[in-house]
């Protein structure tokens, strides 16, 4: 933020610049085939926190992992065999799989919110394309919009809304289809459709959006135990997750460093789950930047849960 943002014709300089960036723990944007990407390492946890600072979204929502083919995909995910059928296809091109993920994935638990599962996308889109050979990792990357604005087919859709926010948009022109990518899921049983989009997946299931209560959202981790937030100190059976100066068993960010919170916070849900003690407690997290995301989703954690 307050920085200018670089915008560079697609081409090999602009790749290895972008390439650079991210493996530098840099998000940038850069055309697919259906919208601009905010583009970063999946397997850095803070690249990702990063994501998220750049578009000011107030919460977590798994985002997509792109990968250059079929065979980096399966290092990622597990594929059945209506997924594999899918994937060949259909890929490269604008369909999503989300798969179980493989046991010991690298990709960061900031990317899948803390899920079992991987949305999956191989993109057809030179620059993506280049970008992911470039860079050698594999890129989560949301629609190159700040929140709530529209998803951008033009690198100067993605200035109206992240100028300064990031450091470089790689101008591939307007995208082809100017719509995001179809989501399919494919997590045992019936095929169900998560999104529509430009694929049309004859058979899938339509999955129901409607307004879900939080903590009930189908598509969200929740820890197994109670969670009470703003702790200053931990009671009788609490394992206490710390922030800034309230230290507890483990700390989001002793610093108070909110991307490095962002950046933690899936992992240490999951390991307060697993740890001693029968319920959770949160330290204090400040509302303003990625700690409203944060709060949302610690929010989330702490609501009644379904029976
Ligand atoms: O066309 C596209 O798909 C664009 C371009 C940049 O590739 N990307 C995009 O990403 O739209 P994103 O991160 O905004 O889309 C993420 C959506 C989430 O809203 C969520 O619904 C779904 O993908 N998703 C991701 N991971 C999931 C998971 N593990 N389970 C269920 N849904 C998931
Ligand atoms: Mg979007």
């Amino acid at each position: 933020p307050g920085k200018s943002t670089e915008i560079r014709p697609f081409g090999p300089e602009a790749i290895a610049a972008a390439a650079e960036l991210v493996r530098g723990g840099q998000p940038v944007a850069v055309p697919t085939e259906t919208v601009y990407g905010l583009a970063a390492d999946a397997t850095n946890a803070e690249a990702v926190a990063r994501i998220y600072e750049a578009k000011g979204r107030p919460s977590f929502n798994p985002l997509i992992v792109h990968v250059p083919d079929l065979a980096a995909a399966r290092l990622l995910g597990q594929f059945d065999a209506e997924a594999l059928a899918l994937a060949e296809a259909h890929w490269p091109g604008p369909l999503t799989l989300v798969v179980p993920q493989q046991p010991g994935s690298p990709i960061a638990s900031l990317v899948t919110a803390g899920l079992a599962t991987v949305a999956l996308r191989v993109p057809a889109h030179p620059a993506m394309r280049a970008l992911l050979e470039a860079s050698g990792r594999p890129l989560a990357a949301p629609s190159a919009n700040a929140s709530g604005r529209i998803s951008p087919t033009r690198a100067a859709h993605v200035l109206a809304s992240l100028d300064g926010r990031i450091p470089l948009v790689i101008d591939g022109g307007a995208t082809a289809h100017g719509l995001e990518s179809t989501i399919v899921a494919a997590t045992g049983g019936p095929l169900r459709l998560l999104r529509p989009g430009p694929v049309s997946v004859p058979g899938a299931t339509t999955h129901s959006v409607g307004i879900e209560a939080p903590g009930m959202m189908e598509s969200h981790y929740a820890p197994g135990k109670p969670v009470r937030l703003d702790a200053a100190t931990a009671e009788d059976g609490e394992w206490l997750i710390g922030f800034g100066p309230v230290a507890g068993n483990v700390s989001l960010s002793s610093t108070g460093d909110l991307v490095e919170a962002a950046a933690r916070l899936f992992d240490l849900l999951h390991q307060a789950d697993d740890a001693p003690g029968d319920r959770i407690a949160v330290a204090p997290v400040p509302c303003d930047g990625l700690g409203a995301a944060i709060r949302d989703r610690l929010v989330r954690a702490a609501a009644p849960r379904p029976a």
